[in-house]
């Protein structure tokens, strides 16, 4: 039997010997803090399950879903929009449910990528804009995302005969790895790129909830002309800490949508239906838990940016996302670096080669670790550093 090149070429997972590692202090009964996932550790809010349970028990939601969703789920995704962009949207043409947004990012591709063609995917990077782009046979020009540029995308700086060869650009701000937002401004370049390449915009936007000293992330589409050239990708994984229900939505440019949604009728049936009641009842309830959670993460922040700028890993402080990204001391790469945090730390933390080349030279903490376990996590980096500056390492900078 030979599985197919599409698979071989499947990138391997990256952090496995982190993991290795992590798996062999824990057999050893050796306890490690964590600050590698992006995975909310406050649960859904109480009215969301409660209206989840009582989906579940209603027979009508125990049959095939449709794949575009209940209306009534695309309307509360068009109103939520409304809400909070101020944007309006045909529920019946312009939203699709999908199940996660990564299962959208990921199908995508396969409606604007034949074989050969080229895809504009940042680096670093949320992977799955690159593997989608793979797995539906094109290649990918990366956009170095530089600190000096605010992590931005330099768009003059894509040469104009990649530009042309292009069909999508994949955009995300809030930003992971980086925190790094934009602002209207740059989505209005965007959108005057993408009409003069003629090419279409995927912006991921599954951080836009998560924002700090009252600052409100922009959607893409409010940049005038955005939704002729593309769509945004919104999740409740991370606004409502809904990550294990797998639900979110594309809204934005109809042939887009409709493309996503004749290739998602032929593959998935859909969201079940109690999870997508779940859905209605967080995106029209009360969203008071939204500054709850980004307070909880606010005061994660600052405590480990604090820290961490304490113990010479200088860090910014970003306006939105769950994710801090920190240069390692020189001498290091960020897997050199993550690993020896994990040995001589306990504290887990994200190479951040692992978004791409242009991550290399960075670790991404997240702010979904609990409260106690952060504490635990600091004290033990503060305690580290102390010993380091007892004892340079040979061959790497102290990290004063
Ligand atoms: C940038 C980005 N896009 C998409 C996703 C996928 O989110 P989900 O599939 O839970 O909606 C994530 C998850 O961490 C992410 O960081």
């Amino acid at each position: 039997m030979q599985t197919s090149k599409r698979v071989e070429k499947l990138p391997i997972y990256l952090f496995m010997e982190i993991t290795r590692k992590i798996a062999e202090k824990r057999a050893r009964g050796e306890d490690v803090v964590s600050f590698a996932i992006g995975d909310p550790d406050i649960p859904t809010p109480s009215h969301i399950i409660d209206r989840l349970c009582e989906a579940a028990r209603d027979p009508a939601n125990h049959r095939y879903p449709e794949s575009d969703g209940l209306p009534r789920f695309r309307q509360a995704i068009a109103h939520w929009y409304h809400e909070r962009f101020g944007l309006d949207f045909d529920p019946d043409k312009e939203v699709l449910p999908l199940i996660g947004s990564k299962e959208g990012i990921g199908h995508i591709a396969l409606c604007l990528i034949d074989p050969g063609d080229v895809a504009l995917v940042p680096d670093p990077g949320y992977p799955l804009y690159s593997v989608g782009t793979m797995l539906a046979g094109g290649s990918c020009h990366f956009l170095p995302l530089l600190e000096e540029n605010g992590f931005l995308p330099d768009l003059e700086a894509v040469p104009a005969e990649v530009a042309r060869k292009a069909k999508l650009l994949w955009l995300n701000y809030p930003n992971n790895p980086t925190g790094a937002v934009a602002d209207l401004d740059f989505f209005e370049r965007v959108v005057a790129f993408a009409k003069k390449y003629d090419l279409a915009v995927c912006h991921d936007g599954p951080y836009t909830e998560v924002a700090f000293d009252g600052y409100r992330p922009a959607s893409f589409l409010q940049a005038p002309g955005a939704r002729e050239v593309g769509v945004e990708f919104h999740s409740l994984s991370k606004s409502y800490n809904m990550t294990g229900w797998r639900v979110a939505m594309v809204v934005g440019n109809p042939i887009l949508v409709n493309a996503l949604m004749r290739v998602k009728s032929n593959l998935d049936s859909g969201i079940p239906q109690a999870v997508q009641y779940a859905a209605i009842a967080a995106l029209e309830g009360p969203q008071e838990c939204i500054a709850e959670h980004n307070a909880i993460y606010q005061r994660r922040r600052d405590r480990i940016v604090a820290t961490l700028n304490e113990i010479g890993l200088p860090t910014q402080s970003p306006k939105a996302s769950l994710y801090l990204w920190t240069k390692v001391p020189e001498g290091y790469t960020s897997m050199e670096f993550a690993t020896k945090l994990l040995d001589e730390a306990g504290v887990v933390v994200t190479p951040g080669a692992g978004y791409g080349q242009a991550g290399e030279g960075y670790i991404r903490l997240s702010l979904t670790t609990p409260d106690e376990r952060v504490e635990e996590g600091l004290a033990r980096l503060i305690a580290w550093h102390r010993g380091q500056r007892g004892a340079k390492p040979a061959g790497h900078n102290p990290i004063s």
